[in-house]
């Protein structure tokens, strides 16, 4: 069973998502979480959006990190295998995507624009591929700063607004311009920079994909 806004300590005032979209958002990602090969439960740890985040975020022993919109939890689900004594969590909108969340890991029923979270509750803040869905992109950021701890690290991981139009999206889609996103989390943290991503090491970044670190 999975939490529904159960940690309300130091929550911010409620998001403005219009409860229709929400209500929206939320059937669409439950129905998706029936689509393995577009929505996929797991990752091949070898892939760079997964290295990325291992290296950055090193020796996670005794660690608290959440996963922002973490799907089926492919990403939370390798962070726990290849780290002993790390406390992940994994949020999202979708009951249906956090029913495939994989045991172990702390699973929360939520929006990323209103994380049922304590400020600087955790060590290391990730989001792959959901801040694109947030809508109030603003808000969600300064979410995922609010409860990093001081020195805490966080990474996002989201696509490029110079390749929009590549595929076909959601309504309330959007993707990022780097200096967006590197805006916004400069509001909270000290050492932002962004890089584009390419899946494979041997294979160099096309554009779509980008990554963003920051430290708080
Ligand atoms: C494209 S999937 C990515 C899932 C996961 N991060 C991954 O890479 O496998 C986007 C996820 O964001 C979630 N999501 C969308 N809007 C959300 C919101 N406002 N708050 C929390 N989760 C949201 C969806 O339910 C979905 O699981």
């Amino acid at each position: 069973m999975w939490e529904r806004f159960t940690a309300r300590a130091g929550r911010s005032a409620p998001t403005a998502l219009d409860p229709l979209l929400r209500r929206e958002i939320r059937r669409s990602f439950n129905a998706a979480s029936h689509d393995e090969e577009h929505f996929p439960s797991t990752i091949d740890p070898r892939i760079l959006h997964v290295q990325v985040l291992l290296k950055f975020f090193g020796n996670l022993t005794d660690k608290s990190v959440l996963d922002v919109g973490c799907g089926k939890g492919r990403f939370a689900r390798v962070l726990l295998e290849e780290n002993s004594g790390v406390k992940v969590s994994g949020l999202d909108i979708s009951e249906e995507m956090l029913a495939c969340v994989p045991a172990g890991i702390y699973r929360v029923a939520g929006m990323m624009t209103e994380l049922p979270f304590a400020a600087s509750a955790f060590d290391c803040v990730y989001a792959t591929e959901s801040l694109e869905h947030a809508v109030e992109i603003d808000r969600a950021v300064a979410e995922m700063c609010r409860v990093l701890k001081p020195g805490g690290k966080l990474v996002i991981i989201d696509k490029n607004a110079e390749h929009w139009g590549r595929f076909k999206t959601p309504a309330w889609e959007r993707w990022f311009e780097r200096r967006e996103l590197e805006k916004l989390l400069e509001r909270d943290c000290s050492s932002v920079r962004s890089e584009f991503l390419s899946y494979w090491e041997d294979v160099a970044p096309d554009g779509l994909f980008l990554v963003w670190f920051a430290q708080k």
